[in-house]
């Protein structure tokens, strides 16, 4: 029996985003990726999963990798996703995520991966002691998006070559399986303040879970003496703030607190100089310290008492991994096709 080519995607806009298991939340999670999420389920399928497959690319404690799906989980409905209509669930509850990314790995060149910039950063110098998880990492993420033929996929600019990536497989394998548009060559959706938060203690680095440093971000548990604690000893200059935005240029600190507040208010940074410009830290801090804990406040609160709530986190996820597993699975049926794989023909 021969089958026939299945037709290119042409449904409607389809959104696919993950955040990793791996421990606490922080802002610029928050203000990269999760705040995206919110509108887009008004417009879109939304399917939006926990990371724990890309989380043990590196050693997770196993006593604490549910906990940590589940905390995730409850960040996405704490901060505005509705799991009756987004799809919230866990990357490794779904297998077609694995299906597809196999068949990837035989797509991806080795080249293609050894351009990773993330991979480089991670590994250091001692790149042979990773796992082969954390080098095949970006092929897992293409098949995540495209095994959703995700049109859209909202996240922080440092995933910005992993969706270039992404697009590279989609394009390789539609045209060497002759099967045009099939997977749909995904955009980011990168755009916005926010799209980059820094460090506290380095302008000049990403803020990120695996720093050392606790006093390098803010968490979305941190209680709000601890908000503002840390927003008070966020390293800074000793100039005031300037009236434009050129002026923050050579001062990556400040440049960064001030991208916060406008993120977070929802003004560009030009108004947030308008109001503060001339002014100096002593005064500026407070004023982000008390927005920092209005915003995040209430999603801390929703989140703490989901947790405490694992069964109906579960029923959640669980009910989201089926519906996930309902729109995968075929198109995983339809790779294997064009592939060639064996089918019985009785
Ligand atoms: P992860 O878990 O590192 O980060 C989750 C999301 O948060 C964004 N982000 C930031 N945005 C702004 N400033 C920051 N300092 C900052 N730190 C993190 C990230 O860009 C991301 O959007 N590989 C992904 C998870 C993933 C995924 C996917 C994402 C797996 N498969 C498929 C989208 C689609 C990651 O490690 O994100």
């Amino acid at each position: 029996m021969t089958q026939s080519t299945p037709a290119a995607y042409q449904g409607p806009m389809r959104v696919v985003s993950g955040v990793q298991a791996s421990g606490a939340l922080h802002l610029g999670n928050y203000l990269g990726a999760l705040r995206k999420f919110v509108p887009l389920q008004d417009e879109a399928q939304c399917f939006i999963f926990v990371a724990d497959l890309h989380a043990i690319t590196v050693w997770q404690d196993p006593a604490i990798l549910a906990a940590q799906t589940r905390e995730v989980a409850a960040a996405y409905i704490a901060c505005g996703l509705d799991p009756k209509r987004a799809v919230i669930f866990p990357q490794s509850a779904v297998r077609a995520h694995l299906d597809l990314a196999w068949i990837f790995n035989c797509v991806a060149r080795i080249g293609w991966l050894d351009r990773m910039t993330q991979f480089k950063e991670k590994s250091g110098k001692h790149k042979e002691r990773e796992s082969v998880g954390l080098y095949t990492y970006p092929v897992l993420q293409a098949a995540d998006i495209l095994v959703y033929q995700a049109t859209h996929v909202p996240v922080g600019e440092d995933q910005k070559q992993h969706l270039e990536l992404t697009r590279d497989i989609a394009a390789k394998f539609n045209n060497d399986f002759g099967a045009p548009g099939f997977f749909p060559l995904t955009e980011a959706l990168i755009e916005g303040p926010g799209a980059r938060i820094m460090s506290l203690r380095d302008g000049r680095s990403k803020m990120s879970k695996s720093d050392p440093s606790d006093y390098s971000r803010i968490n979305l548990l941190d209680d709000a003496d601890t908000v503002a604690q840390k927003v008070r000893k966020a390293r800074t200059d000793p100039e005031p703030l300037p009236e434009t935005v050129e002026g923050l240029a050579e001062r990556p600190e400040a440049d960064n607190l001030v991208g916060i507040y406008a993120a977070l208010s929802g003004q560009a940074k030009a108004e947030v100089l308008a109001r503060y410009a001339g002014q100096g830290f002593g005064t500026f801090k407070p004023a982000l310290a008390d927005l920092a804990v209005a915003v995040l406040g209430p999603i801390g609160t929703e989140m703490r008492r989901l947790i405490g709530d694992p069964a109906e986190l579960d029923r959640i996820l669980l009910d989201g991994a089926r519906r996930a597993a309902e729109t995968a699975e075929p198109v995983v049926e339809a790779t294997k096709r064009l592939v060639g794989f064996w089918q019985a023909e009785v």
